[in-house]
């Protein structure tokens, strides 16, 4: 059984005070850094890019968890590792040719992930689960923090993981959306190992990022 990993996405973070919210992130015990990076095309909705990824890159050693939701992204993927990425996550449905994209990551040795959004079918990617080091499922519609978590992926999550598990792989399943203190527990026992959340480790509690992320890995 992996052990359950917290990734908080930074979209919900101080945007004029990123670097010092990844260091507040770290203290209160992330494992990884979520960094949503959207292009306003892929997704109605446009966030940071490699510049600024590689000025946060200073503030901590954690891992940036970069998921990338912008098409097209293949000639984007050398930047993002320069920039400091170390998992790079892509959508089937931004590359006209996925593997070749998934090779680019591998040779730049980085992670590579894959995400699903809510209806796309895991017999899209079903033959590069062995390729890939993390499968992204996206329990919302990608392009902004603060939405309603989908309950259907909870069965997508089990299906999921069923493969991994019959097919003796080892990515690690990501769920990326709506994550909070009363569904997180219905997540990590449908097969998932990493938990992505923005608004309940940013909001809750008073904003306590502490207490927010044991309270989801302690579900
Ligand atoms: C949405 C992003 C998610 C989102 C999660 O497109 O991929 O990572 O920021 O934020 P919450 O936890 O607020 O749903
Ligand atoms: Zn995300």
């Amino acid at each position: 059984m992996k052990k359950i990993k917290i990734s908080p996405s930074i979209l919900s973070a101080d945007f004029s005070n990123l670097g010092n919210e990844i260091k507040r992130l770290e203290d209160g015990g992330a494992d990884l850094i979520h960094v949503d990076v959207m292009d306003g095309h892929f997704v109605p909705n446009l966030t940071i890019g490699p510049p600024v990824i590689k000025t946060l890159r200073q503030y901590t050693k954690l891992p940036f968890d970069v998921h990338l939701m912008i098409s097209p992204v293949h000639k984007y993927i050398n930047d993002y590792s320069n920039a400091g990425a170390d998992i790079i996550t892509i959508h089937p449905e931004a590359t006209d040719n996925l593997i070749e994209s998934l090779d680019l990551i591998k040779k730049l040795n980085k992670k590579v992930g894959v995400s699903l959004n809510p209806d796309t079918k895991i017999n899209v990617i079903e033959k590069y689960l062995s390729k890939v080091d993390l499968i992204l499922i996206m329990s919302v519609y990608p392009g902004f923090g603060g939405q309603k978590f989908i309950p259907d992926v909870i069965s997508k999550i089990k299906n999921l993981k069923k493969i991994k598990d019959n097919n003796k792989l080892n990515f690690d399943i990501e769920v990326d959306g709506g994550i909070n203190f009363s569904n997180s527990k219905e997540v990590i026992n449908a097969g998932a190992n990493i938990l992505v959340s923005g608004t309940t480790i940013f909001k809750e509690n008073n904003g306590n990022i502490k207490k927010n992320i044991e309270t989801l890995k302690s579900q």
